[in-house]
């Protein structure tokens, strides 16, 4: 059986680099026992390589890159210098980054094209916002942002994706989606896209990460609970059972 696979998504957490260094290692040290599970620490550019010195068995992961190879665009990182710092994963089309910073899935679907050419693993994003969970359009969202960021994507290049059904209005908000409706949903992406890991997110915590991987997802992404050695470490011991 595939391990169920757990991303923290620290965000632009923590503050210092020092503090960063040390959740890393409280989290490593709490990792002896476990072993049934794959783990992908997403910290801030900044401390990609300051946890690379004592990754294993730990992977790294990005929150973003950029859908160039190189050259004049500031602020960006490209997916080869990623690379380099030893990341194997990529998360793209996070919410935050489409509500904040205006990404659009035109430009999603260039990074996700670009990240997966230079073999990085993909984890891409989707979810309705509460307005349109209102109005019954939860599917049609999904539909069109999955539709539109994996344009012109290889068959071949799927093996590198994984799927997170982070629904907006359940992000940071403590108001997580109830399972058995997190449930409907993954129904829907599992016909479309079988043979894909499909994670949930959206305020998950010790008391109900258990509960996505029961009613059939393949993991969980997980923001300010990551950002908790202990909360975080509780996730990682409830699900290794
Ligand atoms: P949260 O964040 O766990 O704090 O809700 C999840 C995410 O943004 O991926």
């Amino acid at each position: 059986m595939r391990k169920k696979l757990i991303v923290a998504n620290w965000k632009m957490n923590p503050e210092t680099p020092k503090r960063a260094k040390l959740l890393f290692l409280a989290i490593k040290r709490g990792l002896k026992k476990i072993q049934n599970l794959k783990i992908i620490i997403c910290p801030p550019f900044p401390y990609l390589s300051i946890i690379k010195a004592q990754l294993s068995p730990i992977k790294l992961g990005a929150q973003n890159c950029f859908w160039e190879e190189k050259g004049a665009f500031t602020g960006e990182v490209s997916p080869k210098m990623l690379k380099k710092l030893g990341v194997e994963y990529v998360i793209l089309g996070h919410s935050e980054r489409r509500k904040i910073l205006g990404e659009m899935d035109i430009m999603i679907n260039k990074k996700v094209k670009l990240a997966l050419k230079m073999r990085l693993k993909v984890i891409l994003c989707v979810g309705e916002t509460k307005i349109e969970r209102k109005e019954g359009k939860t599917f049609k969202v999904l539909q069109n942002q999955l539709k539109n960021c994996l344009k012109e994507i290889e068959k071949k290049d799927f093996k590198n994706l994984i799927l997170a059904y982070e629904p907006v209005w359940a992000i940071g908000t403590g108001n997580f989606c109830r399972p058995e409706d997190a449930k409907n949903v993954l129904l829907f992406l599992k016909r479309k896209f079988e043979n894909l890991p499909i994670l949930y997110g959206g305020s998950v915590n010790a008391k109900n990460a258990k509960d996505y991987i029961e009613v059939g997802f393949d993991g969980v992404l997980v923001g300010s609970a990551s950002l908790k050695s202990k909360e975080f470490l509780k996730i990682l011991k409830n699900l290794n059972s």
